[in-house]
Parts: structure tokens; sequence; C-alpha cells
């Protein structure tokens, strides 16, 4: 990510007629106050010349992965990093089929895998090639990752036929890449402490309690906050997952030992994401050699744990306090429930009884309920319901909401 105070905006140039389009694209981001670099795959040099973009830009225009002066860094990674928004304009199907599948055999689409930045895509191309379901699904797989598609308008094609297909016109393009540019920092400046994953509640050294949770929701929030600019902290239970980037994080066990972690930590914050599934109990003892099984215990004592998004909530600690509620009926009910009793300003509420969706899956289908209202997300991938989530962690921190 680039933290020079001009936004960089990487636009992607593919080869299509519309690529003349892309001129005046780059000119409106430039005028909009962004620093603009373009890259461009072969077959777009086709239809407009490097010289053209690097005169509108200022800046060199990348084409080729083996051209570069051997003594400069790695340029689809620097590219890559470098972007605050990577717009591809025009995209014909071929680059958002290559794309959909992971492919990287060009600078640009190595630069869009490599890229941290979120991507806006508006595509041109034959109206039947756009319907066709192959098209269709492979943009469907990036809406879901939380690539912004700015669709294709309707009107006469550059081969004779009528239907959609047109790029979409400049300006909606650039307004696109506008939210984008907006979101890209809207946490810059802003402390964050997240908590993810469950917590483990030893019974003796080999066995415990615990909430099923993998952690993918909490530690895909932290590194989406932290890529808008956030400081992050993120409280974990036990989890096989690797550390997000630039986020600091703090591996814990215990309930009691994140309750500690959050409490030492909550005076910085501007806003705590609770998404851990915290055990509620823990054995009243844990036996500090392994129970032998010809020694069970007859019963296990329970006591409970701290509550430590409630008492955040009754100390009116961490700012903006975001709680999870994973519910198995009357999900709404019993999310407004949450967001009072433990002085909230946003609950995140799923239905954890289908099994496609949820614990350990990749997708999720939430409700966001505030005291405005509920809105529902669809089901999305874990990282766009990340997304959505700081998108109104911003919009509360911004509003200087209290509970
Ligand atoms: N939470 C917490 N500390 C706890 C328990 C929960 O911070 N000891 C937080 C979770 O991180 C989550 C929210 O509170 O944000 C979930 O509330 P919780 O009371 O755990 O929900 P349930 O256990 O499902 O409650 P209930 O049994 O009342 O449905």
């Amino acid at each position: 990510m680039n933290h020079s105070e001009r936004v960089t905006v990487l636009v992607g140039v593919t080869g299509g007629i519309a690529a003349y389009k892309s001129c005046e694209l780059v000119r409106a981001l430039i005028k909009r106050g962004y620093r603009v670099k373009v890259v461009m795959t072969e077959a777009a040099t086709e239809f407009v010349t490097p010289l053209t973009f690097r005169t509108l830009t200022n800046e060199p225009v990348a084409v080729s992965l083996w051209e570069d002066d051997p003594s400069a860094p790695v340029h689809h990674i620097s590219l890559a990093d470098e972007a605050d928004v990577c717009v591809i304009a025009p995209c014909t199907a071929n680059v958002i089929a290559k794309i959909a599948h992971g492919r990287a055999d060009d600078l640009l689409t190595t630069s869009v895998l490599a890229t941290e930045a979120p991507i806006v895509i508006a595509p041109a191309m034959n109206v039947h090639m756009w319907r066709d379901e192959v098209t269709q699904s492979n943009v469907a797989a990036l809406h879901a990752r939380g690539v912004v598609f700015v669709e294709p308008a309707a009107g006469e094609l550059a081969c004779g036929d009528i239907g959609e297909g047109r790029l979409a016109p400049v300006e909606e393009i650039a307004a696109a890449v506008t939210v984008e540019a907006e979101r890209a920092r809207d946490l810059a400046g802003r402390t964050v402490l997240v908590t993810a994953g469950g917590t483990q509640e030893p019974i003796d050294p080999v066995r415990y309690i615990g909430n099923r949770s993998s952690g993918k929701t909490g530690f895909a929030i932290a590194a989406e906050a932290a890529r808008r600019g956030a400081r992050v902290t993120l409280v974990t239970g036990p989890t096989h997952l690797a550390d997000p980037f630039e986020v600091e994080v703090v591996r814990i066990q215990t309930a009691l030992e994140m309750h500690a972690a959050v409490m030492a930590r909550v005076g910085e914050a501007d806003a705590v994401v609770a998404s851990a599934a915290v055990a509620d109990f823990r054995p009243a003892e844990t036996v500090s050699g392994k129970i032998k099984k010809d020694s069970i215990p007859e019963a296990i004592t329970l006591v409970r744990n701290p509550d430590i998004l409630a008492e955040l909530g009754e100390r009116d600690l961490g700012g903006v306090r975001i709680g999870f509620a994973a519910e198995t009926s009357e999900v709404e009910r019993h999310a407004r429930e949450k967001l009072e009793a433990k002085r909230c300003h946003m609950v995140v509420a799923n239905d954890v009884s289908d099994p496609a969706l949820g614990f350990g899956t990749e997708a999720n289908s939430v409700l966001f309920v505030t005291r405005a209202g509920v809105e529902s997300s669809g089901v999305l991938l874990k990282r766009t319901i990340a997304r959505e989530i700081c998108d109104r962690l911003s919009r509360l921190l911004a509003g200087g909401h209290t509970a």
C-alpha cells in the first residue's frame, strides 16, 4: 500500500476498441487529483500507444514483465504495492477470465493478483461475449470476492451488434474509483482493536472446553482495517491463520487472557470489533497433570468467564463497539437484545444453523443491526463481509456515535 500524500490509481488497459476511452478516464482521474499509473496488456498497445498514456500521466507506462531495468524494484510487485485503487477499463472477457482464475501471465494480471488494493473493473466486449454464461460466472465469482464492476452500457457496439457491452461512461468509472479511493484511507489515524477466534479453557494439560470459531472473519476485519490505514491490534484465540500484514497480533488461549489483553490495550482504541467466540464458562480448576481415563471425574465444575464486550459497554470503553451474535433462531431479535445488553453501536448477526455458511466456511450471510435499522449482507465471502463491516465502522466513527 502506498503511503504517499496523493492517492495512486493503477489503470489497467486491455485490448479492446474502447481502449481509446481509457485516455479520457486517465484525464478524469488526474483531474480528480489522483496520481495515475498505467499498465497495458500487449493487445492494448495495438489500439493505443504507451506514449499517449505516458504523456497524459507523466509517468512511465508498463507493458511487459521482462523489460525492467534490472536495478529497479520487481515491477509487478512495486505497482501492486503502490496502488491505492486498481481500475481495469476497458476489461476484456479474456482478462476477466484470467483474473477470476488467478492467472498471472502478463504485467497487468500479475499486478492484479499481487495487489491488496480494491479492484474496479469496467468491462467492454461484444454483447454475446458479455452475456455468455462463462463470462457471467467469472463476473459473479469476482463480485463475491469484492471486485467492483461498473456494468457495461447498452447501445450499438463496434462490431455492429446492438446490446450491452459498451464501456460504461468515463465519469461513472471515475466515480466508482473515487468511492474506492475514499474507502482505501478512511480508517487512517484510527486505532482499532479486534478480537477473533475461539478461546480454549483447559481442563487439564491436554483437554479443553472451547467454542467453534476459525477466526477467519476477525482476521479478515483486522487485515481490512489495516489496509484502510488503521493501527490494528488483533487479540486472537488459537487458530492456524497467519498474521495479517501490518497488524499487531496478540495470541492468547483463554478468556481470562483475552480479557487481560483487551483491557490492557483498549484505552487507546477508537473502536473495538469483538468477533471472538469467547467461552462463556471455564473449569473452576485446571488439573495440573493429565487426567487418565481410569480416573474420569464425576463432574467438572464450571465458573463464568468475564463478558469482555459487556464490560467494555458498561464502562463505556473502546469508542465504537461492534459485537457479534451467532444464533440459530430469531437472529434479529437476539441481535437487538445484544445491541442493548452490551451497549454496542452495531451487532453483526448470523444464523449458524446453515452448515454451508458461517463456522469454518469461506462465505457468510449476516445482518448488520444498529439502532437505526437492519441491513442484510446477502451471501458474501468473509473478506467482503469484512469490507462491509469496515464501511459501517468508518461511518460510525465519522458520525461520532455513542451507544
Ligand atoms: N463476548 C465477549 N466476552 C464473552 C462472551 C462474548 O466479549 N465472555 C462477545 C463476543 O465476542 C461477541 C458477543 O459478545 O461479540 C457475543 O455475545 P454472547 O453473549 O457470547 O453470545 P452468546 O454466547 O451467543 O449469548 P447467548 O448465550 O445469550 O445467546
